[in-house]
């Protein structure tokens, strides 16, 4: 292989999701989500900014496909949103909910881009938080396992890779946990393993529906955001001290999922606050995928050392480089780590990047946003995907986040994470330099 050359089938998307862009927030029969509700709540969302009209994706879906068009990508990871199709959670279909989506797969393949669905994105219908508590309650997966045999029965003809739920933790933890994400939620740490118990029912729900109904070559796998350890230099010791604390920091969420259990010393410490299982739960969670989303933004630098753990998380110096979103810190061996300790550590045999990309101070200036800043983090993070690709690791794909600027959750319209730019005054869209870059890559097959 060339310097820097991607297999010939490594695939290449964009990703977004639906609350964050679709606006059209009370059409075609959609329900109001948690996300409605919480963006809605005086004092949640940065400056009151709300989803009602997002990048109005839903009417401009057309002009949005051309984009990736230009971009050259194969592939692309949308999310359905589930009040969209079953607006109060449990209760009747909403066909032009499915019809909309439908002519959203149909528009994606007479393009040539092959849709990556992702069942559920955090946008929760209100309904059933209001009616039975949401994820707390065990009602949720239930509910959930309907509305996935529904788009999959209706979609499964031409959809045929499926990502289940994205991102557990970020519902357990912002969601619940903190409450800087919808519901909103500060529960204690019983409740939340239950939540996070509840998250993975589902999962395995998603993946028995694409058994079931997702038709020939339908495949499917969760999206999970890996805390990710990076050894701090590349020697032994330092490797299997960041996979463990990778193990640690990751198993109660990939320990069900790929084994069927949960760490023994995970439940020992959990005690009382461990999650009650119901028998057949594990192995509903456990359910056999084909892939497994990682969506990856950074990670934490592990040093061996003396002490009683073997080992320490090494700081990050005020300098160190990041985004203007500050939680992505400039790791991009993050990607490589991470997909290395996916395979090796929990035996997943395909791994999708399922999102990377970051939030920069983008300046719309003459019709130009010369994002040299977010050139430079996809320049280094496509490095290490290459990296791992060409090690032999089995990287099948990486999609961008985003293909356009969007509603960033609690951050509002304030964090800009696209390839495109948006004028949230006008809803034009204008390529930034960095999505001329990635076009530059995804064409090549290479890292420019
Ligand atoms: C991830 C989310 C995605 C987006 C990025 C920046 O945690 O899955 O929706 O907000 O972060």
């Amino acid at each position: 292989m060339a310097a820097f050359e991607f297999p010939q089938d490594f695939v290449f998307g964009t990703a977004t999701a639906s609350y964050q862009i679709e606006g059209a927030a009370g059409e075609d029969g959609r329900g109001e989500s948690i996300w409605d509700h919480f963006s809605h709540t005086p004092g949640k969302t940065f400056k009151g900014h709300t989803g009602d009209v997002a990048c109005d994706h839903y009417h401009r879906a057309d002009e949005d496909i051309a984009l990736m068009t230009n971009l050259g990508v194969g592939a692309y990871r949308f999310s359905i949103a589930w009040p969209r199709i079953i607006p109060d959670g449990d209760g009747p279909v909403n066909p032009k909910g499915l019809d909309w989506y439908s002519r959203l797969v149909d528009k994606l393949l007479a393009a040539g881009i092959t849709p990556f669905a992702t069942m559920y994105h955090w946008d929760l219908p209100q309904a059933l938080e209001g009616k039975h508590g949401g994820w707390r309650s065990r009602k949720t997966p239930e509910a959930f396992a309907r509305y996935a045999a529904t788009i999959v029965e209706r979609l499964g003809d031409r959809v045929k890779h499926w990502f289940t739920l994205n991102e557990i933790p970020c519902t357990v933890f912002l969601g619940h946990g903190s409450g800087r994400h919808a519901p909103g939620a500060t529960e204690d740490v019983g409740v939340l393993n239950q939540i996070q118990h509840h998250c993975l029912l589902a999962h395995g729900h998603g993946v028995r529906a694409v058994r079931e109904h997702g038709g020939e070559g339908a495949e499917v796998g969760l999206v999970h955001n890996a805390t990710c350890r990076i050894p701090v230099l590349e020697a032994p010791e330092h490797i299997e001290a960041a996979g463990r604390c990778f193990e640690e920091a990751n198993g109660p969420m990939l320990s069900p999922v790929a084994r069927g259990c949960y760490p023994a010393e995970w439940l020992d410490e959990m005690d009382d606050d461990a999650p009650e299982v119901t028998p057949g739960d594990m192995e509903l969670i456990a359910s056999p995928t084909d892939f497994l989303g990682f969506n990856v933004y950074g990670g934490l630098y592990v040093e061996a050392d003396g002490s009683e753990k073997g080992h320490r998380i090494v700081e990050f110096p005020a300098g160190y480089p990041h985004a203007l979103a500050e939680w992505i810190k400039f790791t991009p061996q993050a990607v490589y780590w991470g997909v290395r300790f996916l395979h090796e550590r929990y035996g997943f045999a395909r791994v999708y990047i399922s999102e990377n990309g970051c939030a920069m101070d983008d300046q719309l200036e003459d019709g130009r946003v010369d994002d040299l800043d977010r050139m430079f983090y996809y320049r280094l993070y496509l490095q290490q995907a290459q990296r791992a690709a060409a090690d032999g690791l089995p990287l099948a794909g990486y999609f961008a986040w985003s293909l356009m600027d969007n509603f960033e959750w609690a951050e509002g319209y304030n964090h800009r994470f696209g390839l495109h730019y948006v004028d949230f005054e006008t809803l034009e869209r204008t390529a930034k330099l960095s999505a001329k870059y990635y076009g530059a890559c995804v064409r090549a097959r290479r890292v420019m």
